[in-house]
């Protein structure tokens, strides 16, 4: 059976190359782009990889409206989220006390609120239907075994976005795998010219987890197909 993967931030860096790998693995995808034709390009871009198996819909996951109108877009289309990739993120500067308002709240409504209400939008389906992937695309810098490193905007909020993970994963049971990935350092705009990863290694362990097979791990976090600490 054909499953469908939604993946936020799909047009560009680690979203685009989780699309495409998704694509060659035979699934659906539902590309979600902030910018309806950033994601539409990108959709033409990956027509190789099978280009009819794209759905590309708007959606800023900072926004609930557009949570709310990209979830009706896809009920009115008849399609369902069987594997959920919360990817878009910002990696804003700034310490715990300097970091302004509007862009603390920015980071915390993109990172941890995007997440959340799209988890809050998709989940309850894939336990009525019996199946669910969720992946948190997380960091290091989210994790306490880590090091908690980096900006506090961007390391504050991936620590709840895995404490999210590990509350979900409590509420769910049989064939619902909900995880969190770090990627490792990805050349892409957050990661910067300098990073030691390309985009095909830094999206293989999220592809991984989309994919699971029911006796697949949950309630985990993993970089390279590994466990590492919360
Ligand atoms: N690169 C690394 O070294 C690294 C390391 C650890 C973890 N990660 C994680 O990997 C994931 C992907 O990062 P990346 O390196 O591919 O970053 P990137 O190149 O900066 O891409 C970020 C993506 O998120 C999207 N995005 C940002 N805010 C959004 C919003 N409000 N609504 C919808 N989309 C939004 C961007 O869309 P626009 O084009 O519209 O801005 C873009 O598609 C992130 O979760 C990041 O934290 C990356």
């Amino acid at each position: 059976m054909k499953r469908t993967a939604l993946v936020t931030g799909g047009n560009r860096g680690i979203g685009r190359e989780v699309c495409r790998q998704l694509l060659r693995r035979g699934l659906r995808v539902v590309l979600a782009s902030r910018r309806l034709s950033d994601g539409e390009e990108v959709a033409r871009e990956l027509c190789g990889d099978g280009a009819a198996d794209v759905v590309v819909v708007p959606l800023d996951v900072s926004d609930a409206a557009s949570i709310g109108a990209c979830t009706e877009e896809l009920t009115r289309r008849d399609v369902q989220v069987d594997v959920l990739v919360n990817n878009a993120a910002i990696c804003p500067e700034g310490g715990v006390l300097d970091l302004d308002h509007e862009t603390a709240e920015r980071a915390l409504r993109t990172n941890l609120g995007g997440p959340f209400w799209l988890i809050r939008a998709f989940v309850p389906g894939m336990v009525r239907r019996g199946y669910g992937r969720v992946v948190n695309v997380s960091s290091e810098w989210g994790s306490f075994g880590g090091g908690l490193g980096g900006p506090c905007g961007y390391s504050l909020t991936k620590a709840a976005l895995n404490a999210l993970t590990v509350k979900l994963a409590q509420e769910v049971s049989g064939d619902i795998k909900v995880n969190a990935a770090c990627p490792g350092w990805v050349r892409t705009r957050m990661g910067g010219a300098g990073a030691l990863r390309g985009v095909e290694q830094g999206a293989e362990t999220i592809v991984w987890l989309a994919t699971l097979a029911s006796d697949g791990a949950s309630g985990g976090f993993f970089r390279d197909k590994q466990p590492i600490s919360w």
